[in-house]
């Protein structure tokens, strides 16, 4: 039986680090609130010129040299984005032309803050299928082209971003196990309402949150995919090493680890000097750790996502 395992891990943040004091210059907040309330210092944004698909290019450069794969050995990209360079064509299809290479498939997926989790099982499945060998998986996102620099309660929590990992085929897993969801039917708690059409925005282009909703809901939905991840890879949350969820705020993550029972020691946490990157969050987290040493080979590592759609989903993998 053919395996995917996680070969290889890169990410990318701009130069640009901001403080919250920037933030307390220009509106009604302060540092103390924003550290308080969601446990984040710093986040990155991108200059103007640097799209979706420039960061996630430098992510892949990495993550690729990290797996001694070379770009032409890659024969699928997926990437997760909502902030994709254009309508269309894909950001995926920007990033094979920027690195240099042609012809394997390459698609976007959107789902928002999970996307990262839901292109690493479709990827997976292709590789578990036999359609493909080494695929790049990549989160990248420029999240602050969308918020309302006057709304308090949003523009404080976001940063910009690209993680990428290097997926191949392998004998061994590797990946033992994805859950996926959605519900649709809160689309209204996290959205940027609106679309461009005839020439013009319709809608609001800027990002919209009941924060209290979103907050409650992440932390139940990471507690109950989590149980259900491992469960479906016949493991026990004590297997698990690492907890690398989705960054949006530390009390949510803290919330989720407590509820599973699992300790700080094996909580990952970025969302400090990152921010919320939506899609790219985990995979950033992730390259973060593996560098520093602190996930290591056999590691078990339980990668989650929640935001947007709603949707949420969860991913163990042996490193
Ligand atoms: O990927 C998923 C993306 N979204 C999230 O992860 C968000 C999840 N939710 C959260 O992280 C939290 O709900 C927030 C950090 C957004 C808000 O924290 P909270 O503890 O739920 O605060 P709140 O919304 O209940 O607001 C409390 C007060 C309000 O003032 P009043 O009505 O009590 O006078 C807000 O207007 O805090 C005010 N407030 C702020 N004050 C200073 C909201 N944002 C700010 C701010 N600075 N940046």
């Amino acid at each position: 039986m053919t395996f995917s395992r996680i070969a290889g891990t890169g990410g990318y943040l701009p130069p640009r680090v901001v403080s919250n004091d920037w933030f307390a210059a220009r509106l009604d907040t302060s540092d103390a609130w924003i550290r308080s309330r969601t446990g984040i210092v710093t986040r990155h944004f991108a200059d103007e010129s640097q799209t979706s698909s420039d960061l996630a290019l430098e992510a892949s450069r990495r993550a690729l040299e990290s797996a001694g794969v070379a770009a032409s050995e890659v024969d699928l990209i997926v990437l997760a984005t909502s902030t994709p360079d254009y309508v269309f064509p894909s950001a995926a299809c920007l990033l094979q032309a920027k690195l240099g290479i042609k012809g394997c498939p390459a698609f976007d997926v959107q789902a928002v803050c999970s996307g990262f989790i839901y292109a690493l099982a479709a990827a997976d499945g292709f590789i578990k299928s036999g359609t493909a060998r080494r695929a790049l998986v990549v989160g990248a996102e420029v999240f602050s082209r969308l918020l309302d620099w006057k709304d308090r309660g949003t523009c404080v929590l976001f940063g910009d971003g690209a993680g990428a990992v290097l997926l191949a085929a392998d004998s061994k897993p590797g990946i033992h196990a994805s859950v996926l969801h959605a519900d649709g039917s809160y689309a209204g708690l996290l959205s940027v309402p609106g679309n461009v059409s005839n020439g013009r925005i319709v809608g609001s282009p800027y990002l919209q949150m009941n924060g209290q909703g979103v907050f409650k809901f992440a932390v139940k939905a990471l507690e109950e995919v989590a149980r259900e991840t491992v469960a479906a890879a016949d493991m026990a949350i004590a297997d698990v090493d690492w907890l690398v969820p989705h960054q949006a705020n530390v009390r949510i993550l803290d919330a989720a680890a407590r509820r599973l029972g699992l300790p700080a020691e094996k909580l990952a946490i970025t969302v400090d000097h990152h921010g919320n990157t939506s899609a790219a969050s985990v995979p950033l987290a992730l390259d973060e750790f593996v560098r520093a040493g602190k996930i290591r080979a056999g590691h078990h590592v339980l990668m989650q996502g929640v935001g947007g759609g709603f949707t949420w989903g969860a991913t163990l993998a042996t490193m």
